[in-house]
């Protein structure tokens, strides 16, 4: 089973049918929603949307060890997740689709870990991204079909305010190329869980100074919509090369990290 978390703007994948709808709970509380599974390209997806299908959960409320337990629970050994980011790499544009290769984390309040208890667990995150997955979203083939940018550091933000001009100038001399607000712990605690965890980056916005122009949410909203259809075409065209077996260290990511 393949875990797909949509991000703002996308509350489902057009045109799949759903076979079945799960309400699921976990030791930490209920996912953001019910999840949907489709069938897609002969697999089966979990589909579930990060805000909830009202979208009425703000990034820092998002139960995110909820999310990724309700995914592990129900067998699902890779993630998908679809986000929209401000654009601070002067290469990007709104619309463009990045496959994130690093992360920097500056978001604050969150529960970070499954393992907050008598356990000490460090796991190797020095590649955030599953290097198998990513190695099939940014085959030179579909580089060119979708104009991927195949590699770029994202860096999550608490929020759920935007970004000030002077901490986008600061993110952007630390390596920022991108900035979002839920890939982080979502991203870590997928490592925690063993599961695989690849991000779609969709520039919905230049982010805060950039332009020089004011950020609004239907900006985001409008582009991400804008941009559905061909990032689902893209996961189908990966999902059809997807290997049945991981050979990823993502699976053993709790090998050697117990202290
Ligand atoms: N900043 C933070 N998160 C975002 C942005 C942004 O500019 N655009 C979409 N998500």
């Amino acid at each position: 089973m393949i875990g797909l978390i949509g991000g703002s703007g996308l509350y489902e994948l057009p045109g799949i049918r759903t076979v079945e709808e799960i309400e699921a709970e976990t030791p930490f509380g209920s996912p953001s929603d019910r999840l949907k599974v489709a069938e897609l390209e002969g697999k089966r997806i979990a589909f579930l949307p990060r805000h909830s299908y009202k979208h009425n959960i703000p990034p820092h409320r998002v139960n995110y060890r909820a999310n990724i337990r309700a995914l592990k629970d129900l067998g699902v050994k890779r993630i998908i997740t679809v986000n929209a980011v401000g654009g601070i790499n002067e290469d990007y544009s709104p619309g463009d689709i990045v496959v994130p290769d690093q992360i920097i984390d500056l978001s604050r309040s969150r529960v970070s870990t499954f393992f907050d208890g008598d356990d000490v667990v460090h796991v190797d995150f020095t590649e955030p991204f599953c290097p198998e997955m990513r190695k099939l979203f940014t085959r030179e083939e579909l580089t060119e079909r979708y104009g991927l940018h195949t590699a770029g550091t994202y860096v999550c933000t608490e929020g759920p305010r935007l970004e000030t001009k002077a901490e986008i100038q600061f993110i952007k001399s630390i390596g920022g190329d991108m900035v979002g607000m839920t890939g982080m712990p979502e991203a870590v605690l997928a490592r925690e869980a063993e599961i695989c965890y690849l991000m779609i980056a969709v520039i919905t916005n230049p982010a805060a100074g950039i332009t020089g122009k004011r950020l609004t949410t239907t900006e985001v909203l409008q582009t991400m919509r804008r941009s559905t259809d061909r990032v689902k075409q893209l996961i189908m065209d990966v999902l059809k090369s997807l290997p049945e077996h991981r050979d990823c260290p993502c699976k053993d990511a709790l090998k050697e990290a117990r202290l």
